[in-house]
């Protein structure tokens, strides 16, 4: 701290204003004068993309091993294995000379259509915040940096460089900061990046609050904010904002605005040196860990496989899979050929090696003949013929895989999904494929959820193989032949329709601005609270052996919030073979203040299980597991009051209940003010100790009142009390206002004084 010190007072202006903008697309600027090193950047996040040329925007990358992206990382659950595959990736930033990787992306699934859902993990913000948190363990641990991404509110690639997101506050802590925010307490990032949409108003690179307030102050994070490529747009507006590092570089004149800024004092010096000091520590941080050597490119491609495997989410089997001894296999499908592995934009990796698919299954198929058919032409366009081509080869065969891969077209960085379909010819190509064969699998390769109720009901399986990396194709064979036992479970919800889905009437906005109407209700809390029939749930996948959930335990029946609780469940294996099942806990508040979700995901565990064997699998449920973000009180608060502990295999598998019983140990302050309600001061136990005995008294006299007027309390067809509930205390007051020792407001001001002091 103090050599960076010593340093910002060695340095000029100039050269304080030019480190905070990049050299060139990739590395931060050098200050050779004073042997300032250069920091290189590559995008992430799931795989290395370094440019063989750091000065070109486009340049090709050099090979890295491309793995699944993240929603297949994310539905394994497995936050050793993600440990593991950022451990690999910082291998590979080591040998090709990166000291950042560019990831991971953390932001919430809010819709399906989503263009870039295939890089982030899930629509639960415990998942992603997870599986974040063990990416950046993996990466950092190697002395590598990362960069968690789009801070925040990232979610749609409409108007991608400008959308202004409105989130209400309660939203935003529990749904689109909340991943955010473990991931930097639990793993502290080296740098954040912002992201380009503006959140409430402001761009995410001038935006104070999130990126000083939240992240800095409230969160403790003591690493670099990065901006997103391009999205800066006023230099001096995003240091004040506490946006460190702008890139990419050069920009000659962002570096001359913060010079001049200083010097006519619109920008305090202090400032700047503020973000000096956040960059130069992490140069120096990333300059520990020499660069250079190899990697070993063989075992990155088996941990590629073993992960995409893993991931893969077994939809349906009706006993078809695991193949057996097949001897006639009608292979369709263009992707059966050419692997769909990754996504467009950022992220493309140029990859070490590709699996073919229909090679690799060839090698565990053994003498089986494999007769392969096209199925479906490049893109979207429609070819009957092929169809055809394709019947005839099924029909033959004892069992029909089918591998179809969404083109380019319906996903990817830079636009959204118009819609959740596969193409017309591949719908087409399905129905007709199984009408002639029954045993017809269907294999999928996207990074987001496709509609299936068209025609999922014709076949006998159906394996989601993601957007699956460079050594998926091995993996879909592992997965087919039960050389790995299918254990991924669904980090998203798959809807029937699209127009089912939470933000369909608030997507992708419009006139500059897109409003997240649907509140913290994404994903399965919409469908759940909503009661909509899904596809296949949050949570869900199936396996080739069964488990059951016996003898559930919590560590005590009633607890305090601070204390947390521990919950343990027996879960064995009832089958014949192998198997990893994930198990999930969720929370069910039974009352609450403000409105919550039906179940909230709160912990997970990923256990092996031998046929046969069973483990004890205990979590840990921390204050958090059980509190809410109140916007009145600005805080996460808990409640006294009963909770359902639910543990099950999927959001809608819930396999044991247990019900406890929480005491909050928070002395909230009182919410009541002049406009409060008779129900506001009746529910709040302060106000309702000290206005309680005037409400007897009150009640009796409204009474005597009615009475003597003769008056029915339902002959104006209401119903006092519920009528007199929604009223402030003062209107209420006015009723009797000449039997008042005082004026009403003045009764009320009394009355709130008394409780502050009780505070
Ligand atoms: C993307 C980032 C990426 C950056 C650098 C941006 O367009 O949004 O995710 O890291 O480019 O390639």
């Amino acid at each position: 701290m103090t050599k960076i010190n010593d340093l910002i007072k060695k340095l000029t202006l100039e050269e304080k204003a030019a480190l905070c903008t990049g050299a060139s697309p990739w590395t931060t600027t050098p200050v050779e004068r004073l042997g300032l090193p250069e920091m290189t950047v590559s995008d992430g996040p799931h795989g290395v993309r370094r440019v063989a040329d750091v000065n070109d925007w486009i340049a090709g990358s050099l090979p890295a091993t491309c793995f699944p992206t993240a929603s297949c990382m994310a539905s394994t659950w497995d936050v050793n294995l993600i440990r593991t595959i950022g451990q690999a990736i910082a291998e590979e930033c080591i040998a090709l000379k990166v000291d950042v990787v560019l990831g991971p992306g953390v932001n919430m699934k809010r819709t399906p259509l989503g263009g870039r859902n295939f890089e982030y993990y899930s629509e639960d913000p415990y998942l992603a915040g997870q599986m974040a948190a063990s990416f950046i363990n993996g990466v950092q641990s190697k002395g590598v940096g990362t960069s968690l991404k789009h801070y925040a509110a990232n979610n749609q690639e409409s108007q991608r460089m400008t959308i202004n997101a409105k989130v209400d506050e309660r939203t935003l802590r529990e749904i689109y900061l909340a991943a955010f925010e473990t991931a930097v307490k639990k793993a502290k990032p080296w740098t954040v990046m912002c992201a380009y949409n503006k959140l409430n108003g402001t761009y995410g690179s001038e935006n104070h609050r999130l990126l000083v307030d939240i992240l800095k102050d409230e969160w403790g994070f003591e690493g670099l904010v990065v901006s997103d490529w391009g999205a800066v747009h006023d230099r001096v507006a995003s240091m004040k904002g506490g946006l460190d590092l702008e890139m990419p570089g050069p920009r000659a004149r962002r570096v001359k605005a913060v010079v001049e800024a200083v010097r006519s004092g619109v920008l305090d010096e202090s400032m700047l040196d503020e973000s000096v000091r956040r960059i130069l520590g992490i140069v120096f941080k990333a300059a520990e860990t020499s660069k250079g050597g190899s990697f070993d490119t063989a075992m990155h491609h088996a941990l590629a496989r073993r992960i995409a495997a893993e991931g893969m989410v077994l939809l349906k089997n009706n006993g078809i899979l695991p193949l057996k001894d097949q001897q006639h296999i009608a292979v369709i499908g263009r992707a059966a050929k050419e692997a769909h592995f990754q996504g467009g934009g950022s992220s493309h990796i140029n990859p070490t090696q590709v699996d073919n698919p229909l090679i690799e299954l060839q090698k565990l198929a053994g003498d089986a003949e494999l007769s392969y058919a096209e199925g479906y032409p490049a893109g979207t366009a429609f070819d009957q013929a092929l169809i055809d081509a394709a019947v005839k080869n099924a029909r033959s065969a004892e069992v029909a895989l089918l591998y179809l891969a969404l083109p380019d077209s319906k996903e990817s960085e830079g636009y959204d999904r118009a819609d959740l379909d596969l193409t017309p010819q591949q719908v087409a190509l399905i129905k007709a494929v199984t009408a002639v064969q029954p045993k017809t699998i269907v294999i999928l390769n996207n990074g987001a959820p496709v509609a299936m109720s068209e025609w999922i009901d014709g076949t006998a399986a159906v394996l989601e193989a993601w957007m699956m990396g460079q050594a998926g194709g091995g993996a879909i064979a592992d997965v087919l032949y039960g050389k790995v036992n299918p254990s991924g479970k669904l980090a998203e919800t798959y809807p029937l329709r699209l127009a089912d889905t939470p933000a369909f009437i608030n997507f992708p906005g419009g006139n500059g601005e897109v409003r997240y109407g649907e509140g913290i209700f994404i994903g399965y809390r919409y469908y759940d609270a909503k009661e909509v029939p899904v596809q296949f749930p949050f949570g869900y996948g199936m396996s080739y052996t069964t488990f059951t959930y016996k003898n559930p335990n919590v560590s005590a029946a009633s607890f305090k919030d601070v204390d947390g609780l521990t919950v343990s469940v027996d879960v064995t294996n009832t089958g014949k073979v192998t198997g990893k099942e994930v198990i999930q806990v969720y929370v069910h508040d039974h009352k609450s203040g403000l409105v919550r979700p039906p179940k909230e995901l709160k912990g997970f565990a990923k256990v092996e299980l031998q046929p046969g064997e069973t483990k004890t699998v205990t979590l840990a449920l921390d204050f958090r597991a059980f509190a809410y973000f109140h916007p009145a009180y600005n805080q996460w608060i808990t409640e006294d009051g009963e909770f359902d502990i639910l543990i099950g295999a999927s959001s809608t598998d819930i396999r044991c209940v247990q019900i406890v019983t929480l005491q909050s140990t928070q002395e909230l302050p009182s919410l009541l003010n002049r406009e409060s309600t008779l129900r506001d001061w009746m529910e709040d136990p302060r106000g309702r100790r000290v206005f309680e005995p005037l409400f007897q008294q009150y009640t009796a006299q409204m009474r005597a009142t009615f009475d003597a007027h003769k008056v029915e309390v339902g002959d104006i067809g209401m119903e006092t009390l519920g009528f007199l509930m929604e009223l402030p205390l003062r209107d209420i007051f006015y009723f009797q206002e000449n039997t008042l020792p005082m004026p009403p407001e003045d009764l009320v001001d009394g009355l709130l004084a008394q409780v502050s002091q009780n505070n």
